[in-house]
């Protein structure tokens, strides 16, 4: 990378994230690698040198979204030129690597369009597309050059911290066009992860989740079990997360991993998508309603407290009310901690986009209101049930309100106490006293016996 260009000059960067969390940790590697040439981010894209939109492509909406924030760029971008600056914008992530080029002849105002192999060549794609509207378009690299050059930039974040294990899907949903746009799976090496992970500890984080799109597909010598073994001996990291799993991945290693590893926090999610075995076949799932409950079984019989979250979709292509009844059952039958719920939408050249017996709107609309009513008294039961016991908070950051600071309990609930920012990075008994629908509040234990 040569052609990056004076790092004296002070520049405005800014970036908008859309979807997942794998796209929020781009965003932040994206960052990284900007900041060699003089790149700050702002939170606003008015006047910004450089606009990265990091898109999301799993819903159309998504992708619509990122055209109409196009549009107001495109705006903001004339208005730079006439105030005789310079804006260039970049697209970014899945909708980048579905549509390439379509983009920049469906809006001209986009200068560079770079897929997700290729964030690590940023700064010199930029400094190109800056001099001449030359390569554009950067989307087969290999992944691996990717994961190097990023892990060298990363720059200290909080007591948390997000970590790519694992990129692709070889599972092709037929919903879905991850398969598509992150290509087949695969898995960075353990010797790159462990070393990252501890230079993030070296730099005083104490939790990390692992990343994937089938982070327990792990393919890395030992799997994804080995690879938490590993990490957990790391000094200073206390906590491992892991996501997103699928339930046929969930193999008997991993699941001894939890009962084993303290370090392996208890919770897990782990998408089902459907509780009809007509519906599972349809979306080509490879696994049945019953499969997956014998799946929680097990894990829950190697950590009773496990906490279950899940994604859902609703009123795919086909499904009948009986269909949409077993989704709510096999809700009732896992009980979860939190959860993710979606209608169904149509993604061109995915199967199910072509598919007869697509629902209605309407109908959609109501089944996601029930879903999510039962959904959300669950999450409401699983929070109440701390009530009155010793959790271990791991505290992130100062609360909303002076005074206050926020954490996170082992199953995911942000936890709020009154307390100082030196509690920021420990890990500390809180006894809870109270719950809502999404978080918890409690007292230092310490100052509980006091
Ligand atoms: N329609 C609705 N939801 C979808 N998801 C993925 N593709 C679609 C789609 N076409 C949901 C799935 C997946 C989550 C990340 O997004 O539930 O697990
Ligand atoms: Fe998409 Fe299915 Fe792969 Fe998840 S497992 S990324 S839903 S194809």
């Amino acid at each position: 990378m040569t052609e990056t260009g004076s790092s004296t000059e002070k520049k405005r960067l800014f970036i908008k994230s859309y979807g997942c969390q794998m796209n929020v940790y781009d965003s932040e590697r994206m960052a990284d690698v900007l900041a060699p040439l003089g790149y700050e981010p702002v939170d606003a894209p008015e006047g910004a040198d450089l606009v990265v939109l990091n898109t999301c492509h799993i819903r159309e909406k998504a992708t619509e979204k990122v055209y109409s924030e196009l549009g107001f760029i495109k705006q903001m971008k004339a208005d730079r030129k006439a105030d005789g600056g310079a804006m260039q914008v970049v697209v970014a992530g899945c909708v980048a690597q579905a549509e390439g080029e379509e983009i920049m002849r469906r809006q001209p105002a986009v200068d560079l369009v770079v897929g997700p192999q290729s964030y690590h060549q940023l700064p010199e794609l930029i400094a190109r597309a800056s001099r001449a509207r030359g390569e554009r378009l950067a989307t087969d690299f290999a992944p691996e050059a990717k994961f190097d050059a990023l892990a060298k930039t990363r720059t200290a974040g909080g007591v948390t911290a997000f970590l790519t294990v694992q990129e692709g899907c070889d599972k092709f949903c037929s919903f879905c066009v991850v398969p598509y746009t992150r290509g087949p799976e695969w898995s960075r090496p353990v010797d790159a992860i462990l070393a990252e992970a501890r230079s993030l500890a070296e730099r005083g984080v104490r939790e990390v989740t692992l990343l994937g799109q089938n982070v327990n597909a792990y393919a890395g010598e030992g799997g994804l079990a080995s690879l938490a073994r590993q990490l957990a001996k790391i000094d200073g990291l206390d906590r491992i997360r892991y996501t997103t799993s699928h339930p046929n991945d969930m193999d008997d290693a991993l699941i001894a991993a939890h009962a084993e590893v303290e370090e392996l926090m208890p919770y897990l999610h782990l998408p089902v998508q459907a509780g009809s075995d007509r519906i599972l076949k349809a979306m080509n799932r490879s696994h049945t309603a019953d499969s997956y409950l014998k799946v929680i079984e097990k894990i829950r019989a190697a950590r009773p407290d496990m906490a279950i979250s899940g994604d859902f979709i609703v009123g795919f292509p086909g499904e009948r009310e009986a269909d949409f009844q077993a989704t709510l059952d096999l809700v009732e039958a896992v009980g979860h901690a939190a959860a993710f719920s979606f209608k169904y939408s149509r993604r061109p050249g995915t199967p199910a986009a072509a598919m007869q017996g697509q629902i209605a709107e309407d109908v959609k609309v109501e089944r996601l209101a029930r879903l999510n009513a039962l959904l959300d008294s669950q999450q409401a039961a699983f929070n109440q049930a701390q009530v009155g016991r010793t959790l271990g908070v791991l505290f992130e950051r100062p609360g909303r309100r002076p005074g206050q600071v926020v954490g996170r309990s082992p199953f995911l609930q942000p936890v709020h106490i009154e307390g100082g920012a030196e509690l920021i990075g420990q890990i500390l008994p809180v006894h809870i006293v109270s719950a809502t629908k999404g978080s918890l509040t409690g007292a230092l234990l310490s100052q509980v016996a006091a």
